[in-house]
């Protein structure tokens, strides 16, 4: 199946960006790493950033298109500002989890509220870059359901 990871705004100085709350890895180790646990695991996994809300929008229409069967998303602060956002995601009803490196509950107390973690299948935050590898792993099995 197609999974697609998003990446919102600011993602892309992974590394870079405020390492004590982000860690080293770049955004390009991130996506490499994922990409094989996807390919391993037989699936197809695309990746995409923006800083711009609309091309996450526009990709996430496109999204659609392609039928991908699962998103992971770290919508990064457009968590907290995003009805639009949440509104694409709702639109193309693709399963999608949502990520955050970042434990944001134990943060600025605007970073608690998510406009679209009730939409979510689940949401996985505080582990670093494990935090997108959990957030695959989990659209992984979400796919290949265990027999019962
Ligand atoms: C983030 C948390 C957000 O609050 C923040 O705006 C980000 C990154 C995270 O991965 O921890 O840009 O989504």
């Amino acid at each position: 199946a197609k999974l697609l990871v998003l990446h919102g705004p600011n993602l892309n100085l992974l590394g870079v960006r405020e390492p004590d709350i982000y860690g080293r890895e770049t955004l390009a180790d991130i996506n490499n790493q994922l990409a094989q646990r996807a390919q391993a695991a037989g699936h197809d996994l695309a990746w995409y950033q923006s800083n711009a809300e609309h091309e996450l929008i526009g990709r996430i229409h496109q999204a659609r298109d392609e039928q991908v069967a699962c998103i992971v998303i770290n919508p990064g602060a457009f968590t907290h500002t995003s009805i639009a956002l949440r509104d694409a995601l709702a639109a193309v009803a693709i399963p999608f989890i949502e990520v955050h490196m970042s434990n944001v509950h134990a943060r600025e107390p605007f970073r608690r509220h998510s406009y679209l973690s009730d939409l979510a299948m689940g949401v996985i935050c505080g582990f670093g870059s494990h935090s997108y590898r959990l957030g695959l792993d989990a659209a992984l099995a979400k796919l290949e359901p265990t027999p019962a």
